[in-house]
């Protein structure tokens, strides 16, 4: 097995330029004190790639605590129903305030205490295969900005709604976690087509994964869990929900900018955590041969 510290002696990537970020499609776009506010929060990322070791910090302003409360408040509605029981479990455990964003450096904290997995900031989108291989050494980059208040339900973009309420408390998992580990490990020896394939992995689980319970569907992706129009398309009555497939969710194209149009769902993260070895196995195997 290859250590956990993979990517801990290099450099930490560099993200795609912000102001290209917010020239898509994006309800912050035409904001010029929105794109001021991106920007000072991105200097925070990136003196944390100088200084890896210390998350940094941030006081958010009343206008940002206020979007958190809306998204939570709709999320709380939501959650009981929809989302896994491990992670409304663990949601609980980590004690997340509902009144105020919380800093990403006390919930990387937490979060480590349970697997080992910590957070840390990144102020946009970075390459795949750098993105992925930080997960083989248990850190998920993560963004600290909060989505544009004018659309609260949707974000085009990862943002600290989608970090903390998404992703976070997913972690508190032992098998989640060594699953994400896994998808790092992979993504670190992968060729392109292989790296292809583990990003569409990572795309139908960790961001729009669904499990059965009881018979029931219920969500464990942060895309869903973060996001009250994704969770609300994943859960209409004529979603296209597939049994997870490994095979044919490897060979699944997504865009991120629009809704889900399909997918896939689990008997349990043991299983997921089983598939994932399992094309490990065979990435390995063709090298040999
Ligand atoms: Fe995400």
């Amino acid at each position: 097995m290859e250590s956990n510290n993979i990517v801990q002696n290099q450099s930490l990537p560099e993200p795609k330029n912000i102001l290209q970020i917010l020239d898509l499609d994006h309800p912050g776009a035409k904001d010029p004190d929105y794109r001021i506010r991106r920007e000072m929060i991105a200097r925070l990322a990136r003196q944390y790639r100088q200084n890896p070791n210390i998350v940094p910090t941030l006081e958010y302003t009343q206008e940002e605590h206020a979007t958190w409360r809306e998204v939570y408040g709709m999320l709380d509605e939501l959650h009981p129903e929809r989302a896994c029981a491990m992670y409304n479990r663990a949601r609980k455990i980590l004690e997340i305030p509902k009144d105020r964003i919380p800093q990403m450096r006390d919930l990387s904290e937490r979060i480590r205490r349970f697997n080992g997995m910590r957070l840390g900031p990144i102020e946009g989108l970075v390459d795949s295969r750098s993105f992925l291989v930080s997960l083989a050494d248990k850190r998920m980059f993560c963004t600290q900005y909060v989505r544009h208040h004018s659309r609260p339900t949707f974000t085009p973009e990862p943002d600290i709604i989608h970090e903390l309420l998404g992703h976070a408390p997913t972690f508190a998992d032992a098998d989640f976690v060594e699953f994400s580990r896994l998808l790092g490990q992979a993504a670190h020896a992968a060729n392109d087509e292989e790296l292809k394939q583990i990003e569409r992995l990572y795309w139908f689980t960790l961001e729009y994964g669904l499990i059965e319970e009881q018979g029931k569907p219920k969500a464990f992706g942060a895309g869903l869990l973060a996001g009250i129009e994704d969770m609300n398309n994943a859960f209409k009555t004529d979603a296209d929900i597939r049994p997870f497939v490994l095979d044919e969710v490897i060979a699944t194209d997504y865009n991120y900018s629009f809704m889900q149009p399909r997918y896939f769902i689990i008997p349990s993260f043991e299983f997921l955590k089983q598939e994932t070895a399992r094309l490990i196995g065979r990435f390995q195997n063709h090298k040999k041969s």
